[in-house]
C-alpha cells in the first residue's frame, strides 16, 4: 500500500473465528460482552487517519522522526481481537487484573477490544520474518480500549503508536553504526536523567550479553528523546520555557520487555510519563520465527502527547463535532490550542449502598453511556462503612459541555436518567 501506511489489520492470525462488526452491532455475544452503545457508537471514527485532527498530525509526525530508520509504518484499524493476541501472545499472566471484564471490554469470552497497541507485536514481527527481514521494525498506529475512570486525561478509547527495531545478532558493526547515528549532542543530553543505565541491573535476559542490552538500550532511548525533543522544539512557544524541559528514564515493568523502562517528560513544573519500553523478550521473536536478533519496542500514547504539546485541556475536545475545535489546525503542524469557551459547571451528587460485586469502573461505564461526553469528571467524595458492614459511596459527577452551555433542566433529565439506570444494571441501593 502507500509509502506510509499499510492497512493490513485483516491479517489476525491467532482469531480463532474472527469476529465481525456489522453497524456496529456484535454478531457474537456472551455474558462477557460488555460494550456499550457509546462505544460501538465512536468505533470507526479513526481519528488517527483523518487529515488535520492532531491525533493524525502526531502520528504522521512521530513516523516522519524515525523516517531514516528501516521500518514499516502500520495502521491497524479494527480494534477486535482474540484474547490470546491481547494478552497471551506478550505473555501476560492469566491472573493478570488487566484481562478483568471491569478493565477490559469483551465481545465474548475469547474476543476483545485491544488494549494497547502491543497487541499486534506478535503479528507485524511475523510479518518482518516472513518478508526475510527486508526491514528492521515497525510502527503500529492504532485505536485502543480501556474500562476507566472519568476525568479531563481519561477516556475509554485512546490511541497508542507501537513501534520496534531489531539488530541480527551477528551484526555487531550494524549495531554500533545505528547507535552512532542516534548519538545526542551534549546540548541535548544535558536534559536527559537516566536513572535506568543498567550498570548495577542485574535482571536481564540470560540469552543476551551486557553489551548487547546496552547497546539495544541506548540506542532506544536515543532514538525516543530525539523524536520527542524534534516534536518540542516544534511547539510554539507560548508561555513555556523549552529551557525547563527535561527527560527522565526509570525502570519499569512489562511481561513483554526485559529490561523495561519508563520515559517522564518535565513539562511546566511536572513530571508526566508518556511512553513504557524495554528490550524485546527473546520468546516473542522465536514465536514470530525470528531467530538470533535482539531489539527494542516502545509504546506511546497519542493523546497524553498531543495534549502536551497542543495544549489541549481535556481529552474529551479529540472527540468534539465542533468547528471551532478543527478549525484551528493545519495538518503536520503543532499550534497552541486556544480554548474557544468554558461553560459553566453543574454538578450533582448521587449515593448508593454498595456489595462486594461493585466495581467503580462499571459505575464510570455507565455515566459515560448514559450521559456521553456532557460529563467532565466523576470524583468519589464520600464513602463509609456502617457497624454492621455496609459501604455506601457518594460520587459527584461534574457536568460540563464542550459545545453549550447545558441547561438545568437538561442536566437534571441526565441525573434521573443515570439514577433510573444505575438502579436497574447494576447491583447497588440508591439512597
Ligand atoms: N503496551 C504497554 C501499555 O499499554 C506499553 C508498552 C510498554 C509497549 C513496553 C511496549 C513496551 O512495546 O515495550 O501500557
Amino acid at each position: 500500500m502507500g509509502s506510509i501506511l499499510s492497512f493490513n489489520c485483516k491479517r489476525y492470525s491467532l482469531l480463532k473465528s474472527p469476529k465481525i462488526i456489522f453497524k456496529n452491532t456484535y454478531k457474537t455475544l456472551d455474558s462477557w460482552s460488555n460494550i456499550p452503545e457509546h462505544i460501538k457508537a465512536k468505533q470507526g471514527r479513526k481519528l488517527f487517519l483523518q487529515n488535520g485532527h492532531p491525533l493524525c498530525s502526531l502520528r504522521e509526525l512521530l513516523q516522519r522522526q524515525f523516517r531514516d530508520k528501516s521500518i514499516n509504518c502500520v495502521a491497524k484499524e479494527s480494534p477486535v481481537v482474540s484474547t490470546i493476541t491481547n494478552f497471551d501472545s506478550l505473555g501476560i499472566p492469566k491472573t493478570h487484573v488487566s484481562r478483568s471484564k471491569s478493565d477490559t471490554y469483551y465481545v465474548d469470552k475469547d474476543t476483545c477490544l485491544r488494549t494497547h497497541t502491543s497487541a499486534h507485536q506478535l503479528e507485524e514481527f511475523k510479518n518482518l520474518a516472513e518478508s526475510k527481514m527486508s526491514k528492521k521494525g515497525f510502527l503500529i498506529t492504532a485505536d485502543v480500549y480501556r474500562r476507566d475512570e472519568v476525568d479531563a486525561s481519561h477516556y475509554p478509547i485512546f490511541h497508542q503508536m507501537e513501534g520496534a527495531y531489531l539488530w541480527d545478532r551477528n551484526d555487531k558493526a550494524g549495531m554500533l553504526r545505528d547507535l552512532e547515528q542516534v548519538k545526542l549532542d551534549s546540548d541535548l543530553q544535558k536534559l536527559v536523567i537516566d536513572e535506568a543505565t543498567l550498570k548495577d541491573h542485574n535482571d536481564l535476559q540470560d540469552i543476551y550479553s551486557l553489551q548487547e542490552t546496552q547497546i539495544a538500550s541506548i540506542h532506544l532511548k536515543n532514538s525516543l528523546v530525539l523524536a520527542i525533543h524534534n516534536l518540542v522544539l516544534m511547539t510554539p512557544d507560548n508561555g513555556l520555557d523549552k529551557s525547563q524541559v527535561r527527560y527522565r528514564w526509570t525502570y519499569d515493568s512489562f511481561p513483554f520487555t526485559q529490561p523495561s523502562f519508563q520515559l517522564e517528560i518535565f513539562w511546566k513544573g511536572a513530571w508526566l510519563e508518556i511512553l513504557g519500553s524495554g528490550v524485546v523478550r527473546e520468546n516473542i521473536l522465536t514465536q514470530a520465527g525470528i531467530q538470533n536478533h535482539v531489539g527494542w519496542a516502545f509504546g506511546i500514547g497519542l493523546e497524553r502527547l498531543a495534549m502536551i504539546l497542543y495544549s489541549i485541556p481535556d481529552i474529551r475536545l479529540f472527540w468534539t463535532t465542533d468547528d471551532r475545535f478543527h478549525k484551528q489546525f493545519t495538518p503536520n503542524e503543532i499550534t497552541t490550542f486556544q480554548p474557544y469557551s468554558k461553560y459553566p459547571l453543574c454538578y450533582k451528587d448521587i449515593s448508593f449502598w454498595i456489595d462486594e460485586s461493585f466495581a467503580a469502573n462499571d459505575f464510570y461505564e455507565l455515566v459515560r453511556d448514559v450521559c456521553k461526553d456532557l460529563v467532565e469528571s466523576v470524583d468519589l467524595i464520600d464513602q463509609y462503612t456502617t457497624k454492621a458492614g455496609r459501604t455506601s459511596l457518594c460520587y459527584r459527577i461534574n457536568y460540563r459541555s464542550m459545545e453549550k452551555s447545558l441547561k438545568n433542566e437538561d442536566v437534571d433529565l441526565l441525573q434521573v436518567n443515570l439514577r433510573k439506570a444505575l438502579a436497574s444494571s447494576l447491583n447497588i441501593q440508591l439512597r
